[in-house]
């Protein structure tokens, strides 16, 4: 678990394919040049389908494709839902699940979190699971032991490898009025808690699992969090769709990815 994780989150972003495929091209160009790290881009649904086909085409081995969202079952009268059946021929490697813009802006709970969890790990989707507390003063250790109790349920101690998790304070992210990066030092500590957890869960001594920061990363801070060697990677919004800071920010993921 050496390689550093780059997770791209375009969000609802861009507004046309053209200029999705331009920015795929560019992390193309640009994961081509390090394969020491690993890549996910998670653009919009809409454009899965077409930006798999240039990844597919451009054979760069570290470069992956993920999903923003999706519904846990396969099929039925579920209105506006798309299933991880119609998206798997897309070849989806990681799924976002539990990220604050779903749970808060579309009511998503822990359970429906869990339940697209167990969805994913069951299609061999890497689910990233995205935690944190909502206001810079909350008590983070209590919400981090409920997110993962309910997040995770019915994942076995040996299944737990297979997630990524990423700590995400939600005061931290770009679009919000707070939004201003966690201070390092803080992140390794709630990672740290947040393994405690996870061995006290799972009743095992070491949990091989990346732990990401979230929250308003880009080109000037994104030294000091990867730095460190508990932050495994990065997940990123609004610089992830910035042409201009994407050569620089997978460079230091390269240079602290050992
Ligand atoms: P941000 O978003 O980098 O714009 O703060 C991070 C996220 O929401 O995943």
């Amino acid at each position: 678990m050496s390689k550093k994780i780059f997770v791209a989150n375009w969000k609802m972003n861009p507004q046309t394919i053209e200029e999705a495929k331009e920015l795929c091209n560019l992390y193309i160009q640009e994961t081509s040049k390090y394969p020491n790290i690993t890549v996910v881009i998670c653009p919009p649904i809409l454009y899965v389908e077409e930006l798999s086909g240039l990844l597919a085409a451009s054979n760069v081995a570290n470069l992956f494709l993920g999903i923003q969202d999706f519904f846990w079952e396969e099929s039925g009268a579920f209105t506006g839902e798309i299933s991880l059946n119609m998206l798997k021929k897309f070849n989806i490697q990681y799924a976002l699940v539990g990220h604050s813009e779903r749970r808060y802006i579309k009511g998503e709970t822990d359970e429906m979190v869990n339940k697209k969890l167990l969805a994913a790990m069951w299609s061999n989707i890497t689910p990233i699971l995205l935690i944190g507390e909502k206001e810079k003063d909350d008590f983070k250790e209590d919400i981090f032991i409920d997110q993962l109790a309910r997040g995770l349920k019915g994942v076995e101690g040996n299944e737990a490898d297979r997630l990524v998790i990423a700590y995400e304070p939600v005061w931290a992210i770009s679009s919000k009025s707070s939004g201003q990066s966690d201070n390092p030092d803080n992140t390794v500590e709630a990672i740290k808690t947040i393994r405690n957890i996870l061995r006290k869960m799972y009743d095992k001594n070491f949990i091989d699992l990346p732990m990401l920061y979230g929250g308003s990363v880009n080109s000037g801070n994104i030294e000091n969090f990867l730095s460190r060697p508990e932050i495994f990677g990065a997940a990123v919004g609004s610089a992830s769709i910035k042409k201009e800071e994407i050569p620089f920010l997978l460079e230091v993921v390269s240079k602290q990815s050992h």
